[in-house]
């Protein structure tokens, strides 16, 4: 518990909030209580607050990477916590220390900025510093956990701010200790831990692909930009057509099971896991189902990338959350596979 932080002035209450323009997916939904969260120190009172009134609560990042229902009863809380400096450095090592309400994106840039390369590989994400963590984004080989030092969160069962270090969020493919607790943490804070000595990472296919022809070893910022590029390609952009990324994680299946599919399939794109395990893209597998660019009402699957659902405007949960059943019905009936949905369903 952090005994230091001291009352500050209470968050700001608006009722009745139209969150449309604050969810990637540009779902119409309606926040009876929405607080906004500037500073960690507004959280103890306020979750005392909710707790005497047994109100249920939320807290919402970017909104990228979930599932918004069209009322939200009770409180939301809209962590805009901002704040990132380099609190440490040593031979080896930068500490830098980032409010939860940080865009991640403008974060990687200016860690690039301050000459502290390490994230380029997961520029162009949506979101927050403090949402990143929950679901352990990561893309083209770098996963965020990979870098983070601890992070300090209001836990609500206790009542008190806690510091998890990097072990004890047991990172995992998107996955970590506060998804497994839902409702549980707040994220108020993130602390980075990045290499003095960097690499470029270049295993993943696409990014190598841009760079294949040239002789020498490219930048950060070359990689950064190369990313900023394939992902525009890729995905839709929010602001355009409203999306939550990757609508289903990669299932993870047995070798055993992967042997006796790519025989079937002999197309079936894979990953190397864990040991005994491996990674299916479950794009590829939605692909061959025929959903891509597939339109059911007011949402479908992006054309350009089948892992994408998206919101042609209009859309509610509802439509999308149909959609994604009669995906994951046809991937079981195809390959026998289940496919877990990535965002947040609130
Ligand atoms: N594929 C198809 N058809 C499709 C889509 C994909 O055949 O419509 C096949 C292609 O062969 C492709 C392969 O599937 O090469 C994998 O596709 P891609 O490289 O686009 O990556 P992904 O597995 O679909 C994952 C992450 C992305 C991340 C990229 C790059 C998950 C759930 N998704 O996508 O993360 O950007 O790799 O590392 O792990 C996100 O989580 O929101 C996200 C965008």
């Amino acid at each position: 518990m952090n005994s230091a932080k001291n009352a500050s002035k209470p968050a700001k209450l608006t009722r009745n909030l139209g969150l449309k323009h604050r969810n990637s997916f540009g779902l119409d939904s309606t926040a009876e209580l929405a607080y906004e969260i500037t500073s960690a120190n507004q959280l103890p009172a306020l979750m005392k607050e909710l707790g005497d009134k047994k109100l249920t609560w939320r807290a919402l990042g970017g909104g990228s990477n979930v599932i918004l229902p069209e009322s939200l009863p009770g409180a939301t809380l809209l962590i805009n916590i901002l704040g990132q400096e380099i609190i440490q450095s040593d031979q080896e090592y930068s500490w830098l220390s980032v409010g939860a309400g940080v865009n991640w994106h403008e974060f990687v840039a200016w860690t690039l900025d301050q000459n502290l390369p390490g994230l380029e590989n997961l520029a162009l994400i949506p979101g927050t510093v403090g949402a990143a963590p929950i679901q352990n984004i990561g893309a083209y080989g770098v996963e965020i956990g990979e870098y983070i030092d601890s992070i300090e969160a209001f836990d609500s069962s206790a009542h008190a701010f806690v510091t998890l270090s990097q072990e004890a969020c047991q990172f995992a493919y998107r996955d970590s200790y506060f998804k497994q607790n839902p409702n549980r943490f707040i994220v108020t804070k993130v602390v980075f831990k990045i290499s003095k000595a960097w690499q470029a990472r270049l295993q993943y296919a696409d990014l190598a692909k841009q760079f294949a022809e040239s002789s020498s070893s490219p930048s950060a910022k070359q990689i950064f930009d190369a990313v900023c590029t394939i992902r525009s390609n890729k995905l839709p952009d929010p602001k355009v057509i409203g999306n939550a990324g990757s609508f289903f994680q990669n299932p993870i299946v047995s070798t055993e099971q992967y042997e006796q599919l790519s025989k079937k399939f002999p197309n079936l794109v894979s990953y190397p896991d864990i040991p005994g395990m491996r990674k299916l893209a479950a794009g590829w597998l939605i692909d061959q189902c025929g959903f891509k660019g597939k339109r059911v009402g007011p949402v479908g699957v992006y054309e350009d990338q089948a892992l994408v659902l998206v919101n042609h405007g209009g859309g509610t949960s509802t439509d999308i959350l149909n959609l994604a059943k009669s995906i994951q019905e046809e991937v079981q009936n195809n390959f026998g596979i289940g496919l877990d949905i990535e965002p947040n369903i609130l």
